[in-house]
């Protein structure tokens, strides 16, 4: 496994970010909507690192399960506990890859009349972007590798890591194997 981000860099960042909303939200309360489950911990900071009032809430979509490839037609699990006609939304993601999630949940929040919507994602994927979805708030573009840690899970594995890690195709499968014997 090797680290990409290191757990200072990320806090630095996000507190330049949570800047940055502040300046572009400068009336009204933004609602943050994280996409569980590998936004918490960004989520948890990004929060901490915002000098404005704002709300969370929080939406849940289909994921890759075990395997690491995209999922092209993405479902919600868990819709918003709230109404967003009027609002300043923000929608908060750990990592866009190939943009087919953000692209879907854009058009549903998009289709319920918010005052605004933009999207902060802490990591950009971007070579394998196969949906354009406009990203205003961006923490690092990072490699076409598969990521871990800071909330970002291989199945359901190394989230807790407090950096963001590169784990490879050989690690992946040793991950698998001891699971994937025991199933039916
Ligand atoms: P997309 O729909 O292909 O853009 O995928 C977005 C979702 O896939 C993210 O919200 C993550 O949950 C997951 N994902 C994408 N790349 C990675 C990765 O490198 N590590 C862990 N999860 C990932
Ligand atoms: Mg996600």
């Amino acid at each position: 496994m090797e680290v990409l981000i290191g757990a200072a860099d990320i806090q630095r960042r996000i507190s330049e970010m949570g800047k940055q909303i502040a300046r572009d939200h400068p009336e009204g309360t933004p609602l943050l909507v994280g996409v569980l489950s590998g936004c918490i911990f960004f989520v948890a900071d990004l929060m901490r690192a915002i000098p404005i009032p704002h709300e969370i809430d929080f939406v849940s979509v289909t994921s890759y399960g075990r395997s690491s490839e995209s999922n092209r037609s993405p479902r919600l699990l868990k819709d918003l506990e709230r109404e967003i006609a009027g609002r300043d939304v923000i929608l908060i993601e750990d990592i866009v890859d190939s943009g087919y999630t953000l692209a879907f949940l854009r058009d549903t929040l998009q289709a319920r009349g918010p005052r605004s919507l933009r999207i902060a994602t802490l990591l950009d994927k971007r070579d394998r972007r196969e949906r354009d979805v406009p990203l205003d708030y961006v923490g690092f573009v990072v490699p076409d590798r598969f990521l871990v840690g800071y909330g970002l899970d291989y199945a359901e594995r190394f989230r807790h890591l407090p950096y963001i890690a590169a784990i490879t195709p050989d690690e992946q499968e040793a991950e698998r194997a001891p699971q994937s014997s025991g199933a039916a």
